[in-house]
């Protein structure tokens, strides 16, 4: 890949075109839980923009930027009180909608006038499926996307992020690379099999065994359809379908019924980013196993369940007794901390001209074109892609057994019983 193309996919500060582009989404800022009635304030910086989100006494939530518009003192710093944060330096006093609504070293006579032509930045937020979301573009936001596990009870649905050490885009080409499932995830993939379904076992085992798998991909609306597709014995195929919402969100292929998968990546600066993986259950509760393979031995934390994450000084405690006894990747955490890993080991911003890619990897040749097209589109001011009025709730990723001569995979992605 040319340089220029790189930096114009990957770099995603203020004035830079993806970043610019990018900010014209909906994205899950903070976890719910990382924001407290009154309490601190969080600091957050995303598309190396520094902002502080709170909640007020009333529940909600409000996000401003990081400078107190009088003189640029960190509103991290403010008191969170009476529905507002009020800045420590002078008082001047924000609400969750950005408003000044207090200058009190102003005259008491103007002061109500004072306020209300003090200019701020606004951002839309609103609170869903455990997270905080904002929209940090200019102009009218898009309509929220409504995915199927944002309209789901709690007890149906998890939704955690962690902070990784690499560029957005690797995260993305992460998501959307199925054929590293069977060597990196091997591991887990052997371990979990057991208590499973004999025809999910079957498909699971097939995909273990056929390691180069044909891919069919089909342009959507709002991005891409691939089928993996890999021939059974008894003349079925096992079919895995992956959905990428453009430009940042993914659907990654469960077992046949169980947990569905959904990953979010979003650029904190161009070297470190927000993963959020997100683990729902349409049918009915989550189970309690499906939340443990998940997130076992990560962080409690869940606006970062990566912080035990390791390090490349100890190679993330890549364990080799473990690998000689049949843990493939010898990273035994658990299976989100195999891919942050090997993203992590590539280093945080890779310049991506001595790739040798193969067919296998034709996914990501696909996805980079588009977000470049995107871009450069978008920089022409020839408006925003992926933004249409198409139904986010009705994508759902698959992982499906069916019979090629009656049934063709396209027309099972849709079938949400
Ligand atoms: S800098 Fe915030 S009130 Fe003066
Ligand atoms: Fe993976």
């Amino acid at each position: 890949m040319r340089r220029e193309d790189n930096e114009k996919l990957t770099l995603t500060g203020p004035g830079t075109p993806m970043g610019e582009m990018l900010r014209q989404y909906w994205v899950p800022i903070a976890h719910a839980s990382a924001l407290e009635r009154d309490g601190a304030p969080l600091r957050i910086t995303l598309f190396s923009q520094n902002f502080v989100a709170f909640r007020a006494t009333d529940g909600r939530v409000g996000l401003i930027d990081e400078a107190c518009p009088h003189r640029g003192v960190s509103m991290a710093l403010a008191r969170n009180e009476e529905n507002g944060l009020r800045c420590i330096f002078h008082g001047w006093k924000r609400d969750v909608t950005g408003s000044v609504v207090d200058a009190p070293c102003e005259p008491a006579e103007h002061r109500a006038q004072f306020c209300k032509n003090i200019r701020v930045n606004r951002y839309p937020v609103r609170e869903c499926a455990g997270a905080v979301w904002a929209y940090l573009g200019m102009g009218e936001p898009p309509l929220f996307p409504d995915f199927e596990f944002t309209r789901l009870p709690p007890n149906q649905l998890i939704m955690r992020r962690a902070e990784v050490p690499y560029n957005w885009l690797q995260g993305v080409e992460a998501h959307i690379d199925s054929s590293h499932v069977p060597f990196l995830h091997r591991g887990f993939v052997v371990q979990q099999q057991s208590g499973l379904d004999p025809a999910i076992r079957e498909g699971l085992a097939k995909m273990l065994e056929n390691t180069a798998p044909r891919f069919e991909t089909d342009d959507t609306p709002y991005g891409l359809r691939e089928g993996a597709l890999r021939d059974l014995d008894n003349g079925q195929i096992y079919v895995r379908i992956r959905e990428m919402v453009l430009p940042f969100y993914t659907f990654i292929p469960g077992a046949i019924k169980g947990a569905c998968h959904g990953r979010i990546i979003i650029p904190i600066d161009d070297r470190t980013s927000a993963e959020w993986y997100i683990l729902y259950d349409p049918w009915g509760p989550l189970a309690a196993d499906e939340i443990h393979s998940m997130f076992m031995n990560s962080a409690d934390d869940p606006n970062n369940f990566s912080a035990n994450l390791g390090g490349r000084g100890d190679l993330w405690g890549q364990d080799r007794q473990a690998m000689k006894e049949g843990h493939y990747s010898g990273l035994t955490k658990n299976i989100p901390f195999e891919d942050f890993i090997v993203q992590a080991s590539m280093g945080p911003l890779i310049d991506r001209d001595n790739e040798q890619l193969g067919k296998a990897d034709i996914i990501l040749i696909t996805v980079r074109r588009k977000l470049l097209e995107a871009v450069k589109r978008f920089e022409r001011g020839e408006g925003v892609s992926w933004r249409g009025d198409f139904n986010y709730d009705h994508i759902r990723s698959r992982a499906v057994c069916i019979d090629p001569t009656t049934t063709n995979w396209r027309d099972v992605s849709w079938n949400l019983t």
